[in-house]
């Protein structure tokens, strides 16, 4: 009899603990995904250049890592060629095709599918500077339904390289868009900074990539070299940037990897695929059910040097041996 009490109670206990761990499972957890089950992930890109294309495929190898490769998972995606027109209708089809999480591939992809969704969860792929693009509240609470990895430019690291390798320069232009939110704030840092360390620092914002070439033959004749922080209108036409230096010959410090092997000279980096990599494992973890307000937002900005050594010779420089050294990466 007596064992028998005792089996029932601790049977009882079993019950009461498991079903607690049960409630409190399905209470964080609304929707968890199933097994063997094909999730959709709909995918903003704002627009083509080797960066957001490295970033878009880093994406997809994080989320194969995580096992959503073959059938597990469904990428719908999509490409706005930078049009704002298209954003906005893009974002609304991405909202109602039945995805459950959205990732915006650049600062105004993720803006628009930030306007257009307040409970879908949307990740950030590659922000510059996500609390200033209004995009969270802050990196550690988001708040609401957005969150994902952010990588402001390594400036300080990267106005070090400037310096050791140009060290007579004084006058550094800074070419970037004028539309594009994710710059704006990121000039204004790098100005900040540069001018404290002595240099003059010109400014040149272009309203779209039409005015590249001119703006470039104007700024050429007044810097000693040339700044550019992820700027996806000067990415895309980076080829543009390039041919109108030809003459010039300024050294150009771009903040992407893929910009310096198109034709940049050297800066301080974080991989455009590593980018996408973290991005790609941030939307696993929301398709297993964190909460992206409380998530807090990845920041990768720690950077590696890359030096082209084809354009360093082009241009007669001599890469300083600790710098060549210290370099993750070397574009012969
Ligand atoms: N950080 C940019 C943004 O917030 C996007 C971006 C990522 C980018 N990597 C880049 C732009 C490289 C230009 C070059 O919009």
């Amino acid at each position: 009899m007596k064992n028998k009490n005792l089996l029932l109670t601790i049977v009882a206990l079993v019950a009461v603990v498991v079903g607690g761990i049960f409630l409190t499972n399905q209470k964080n957890d609304k929707k968890p995904q199933v097994e063997g089950e094909t999730v959709r992930v709909g995918v903003l890109q704002f627009v083509t250049h080797e960066a957001l294309d490295e970033i878009y495929r880093g994406i997809q190898d994080g989320l194969a890592e995580e096992g959503y490769k073959g059938d597990k998972i469904k990428i719908d995606f999509m490409n706005a060629e930078g049009d704002q027109g298209k954003i906005a209708t893009m974002s609304k089809q991405l909202v109602s095709n039945g995805n459950q999480v959205l990732v915006g591939i650049a600062t105004p992809a993720a803006q628009g599918l930030a306007n257009a969704t307040s409970d879908l969860p949307v990740v950030m792929g590659a922000i510059t500077d996500p609390v200033g693009a209004k995009l969270v509240k802050s990196l550690e609470q988001p708040g609401a339904n957005v969150t994902g990895v952010a990588c402001p430019e390594p400036i300080a690291q990267q106005l070090d390289l400037i310096k050791k390798m140009m060290p007579n320069a004084k006058t550094l232009g800074v070419l970037y868009s004028s539309n594009e939110d994710n710059s704006k704030l990121n000039v204004e840092r790098f100005t900040e900074l540069a001018e404290k360390e002595g240099y003059t620092v010109l400014a040149y914002p272009v309203p779209s990539s039409n005015e590249i070439a001119a703006t470039m033959s104007v700024m050429t004749s007044k810097v000693d070299a040339i700044w550019i922080p992820q700027d996806n209108t000067i990415a895309s036409a980076f080829k543009t940037v390039v041919a109108s230096n030809k003459e010039a010959k300024v050294p150009i410090f771009p903040s992407a990897d893929t910009m310096v092997k198109e034709g940049g000279l050297a800066s301080v980096v974080v991989s455009q695929h590593g980018l996408g990599i973290s991005t790609g494992k941030m939307v696993a973890k929301i398709l297993k059910g964190a909460k992206p307000a409380e998530t807090s937002v990845d920041v990768v900005d720690q950077g590696t040097p890359i030096i082209n050594k084809k354009v360093a010779a082009e241009l007669g420089i001599t890469i300083p041996e600790d710098v060549e050294k210290a370099a993750g990466e070397i574009v012969e």
